[in-house]
């Protein structure tokens, strides 16, 4: 994936050692306007802020979306700030404090255990509340299962009658986030469809008026080609009269709109193996680290070379795009084929615009942070 000409504008602009993080705000709006028209009609669509709690980012998508989901504290003081139109307020670790502050600033709550729904009552009030259920099947593949399985997330469906026998709420539906990074996107209207029926069908076993059905996000990006996970399919199922049916995808909104970029410090080839050495690292981008794969990048050639002595380079060879931390772990990219990069040149690793710096390790060696600009 290459850079778009005022992206490559932006990074060439950038005093060395060169690092950096490029967010395209009019890339975000158009993303978010395309899946959009994806959705059924009608349903609400949230931006889930973890993919990317910048601040302009996280208000340009307050004016494209019908509302924002957040999951700690922080979050939710960066929607208000944003002006959300709506705030749904997730996650299994909420503190009293969070809840009351949710509850104050008249965001929607999905309760993850009994416990928190009590925690809830007490704050007083009769608060509608979301019940996040990790119910069985769903049936769908992507990176992070998190339905049906064994996960902190979500109530057993077996605790239910309890949970739906709290006092001192008023619930009103269910949260049936499954899965992260989903790229079937025929599952994903299944799985939709599948919510809505055992929605339906449950809140009538416990007597409930069913009023809100999300289920979450989870629309993929392929990170080695340029796919994403076709939502056609999803404009296809039929919305209950009256229902709110609520989605809030993160990383389809936000994955392309952002550009990592690093300058090769050297490049030095080590017992048969070429490795450019950045200015950055995955204390800056850690996905790939994470989820054991190899994030493609190009090359951005940068003619400026300051020193009297010739260019570390290498040609027509596979590289390691490696940081500078001090650990063999700290790789962005292995094997890849470049037909040239020396010391001064730029990588930019596109589609790093969600769960990028966001779930990086920052302050690992103290290395000074990427620049961040807005285009
Ligand atoms: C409850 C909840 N909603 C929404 C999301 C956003 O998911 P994604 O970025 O995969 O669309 C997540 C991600 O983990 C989540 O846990």
């Amino acid at each position: 994936m290459r850079p778009p000409e005022h992206v490559r504008r932006a990074l060439l602009a950038l005093p060395s050692p060169a690092c950096a993080y490029v967010y395209d705000i009019a890339a975000l709006r158009a993303r978010a306007a395309s899946v959009r028209a994806a959705l059924p009609v009608p349903a609400s669509f949230l931006y889930a802020v973890k993919a990317n709690s910048h601040p302009d980012v996280v208000a340009a998508l307050a004016g494209e979306c019908d509302g924002l989901e957040v999951a700690s504290g922080g979050e939710l003081r960066l929607a208000r700030a944003a002006g959300a139109k709506r705030i749904v307020f997730g996650g299994p670790a909420k503190t009293d404090a969070e809840l009351a502050a949710a509850l104050s600033a008249g965001a929607q709550i999905n309760a993850e255990s009994i416990h928190e729904l009590h925690r809830i009552a007490a704050l007083g009030g009769r608060p509608d509340v979301v019940v996040r259920v990790n119910r069985p099947g769903g049936g769908l593949v992507g990176s992070h299962t998190m339905t049906g399985t064994p996960t902190p997330f979500g109530i057993d469906p077996a605790a239910l009658p309890a949970a739906l026998a709290v006092p001192g709420v008023n619930v009103t539906g269910f949260h049936l986030h499954a899965v992260s990074n989903n790229l079937d996107g025929a599952a994903h209207a299944a799985f939709v469809e599948s919510s809505l029926a055992w929605s339906a069908e449950t809140a009538a076993r416990f007597g409930i008026d069913l009023r809100v059905v999300n289920v979450g996000g989870g629309f993929g990006v392929d990170y080695l080609t340029d796919d994403s996970i076709d939502l056609s399919p999803l404009s296809r199922v039929a919305v209950p009269p009256g229902l709110d049916l609520v989605f809030e995808p993160g990383r389809l909104l936000a994955a392309d709109a952002g550009w990592y970029a690093a300058e090769v410090l050297d490049v030095k080839t080590t017992h048969g193996r070429t490795f450019a050495v950045l200015r950055g690292g995955t204390h800056h981008f850690r996905l790939p680290a994470a989820w054991g794969y190899n994030h493609p990048f190009t090359v951005l050639p940068v003619d400026r070379w300051p020193y009297a002595h010739p260019r570390p380079t290498a040609t027509d060879t596979a590289i390691d795009a490696v940081g500078e931390l001090c650990t063999p772990r700290d790789v962005l990219c292995r094997g890849r084929h470049v037909d040239l990069v020396r010391a001064g040149d730029l990588l930019v690793f596109g589609r790093t615009g969600a769960y990028g710096w966001d779930i990086s390790h920052h302050d690992f060696l103290r290395h000074d942070p990427p620049r961040f600009i807005v285009v």
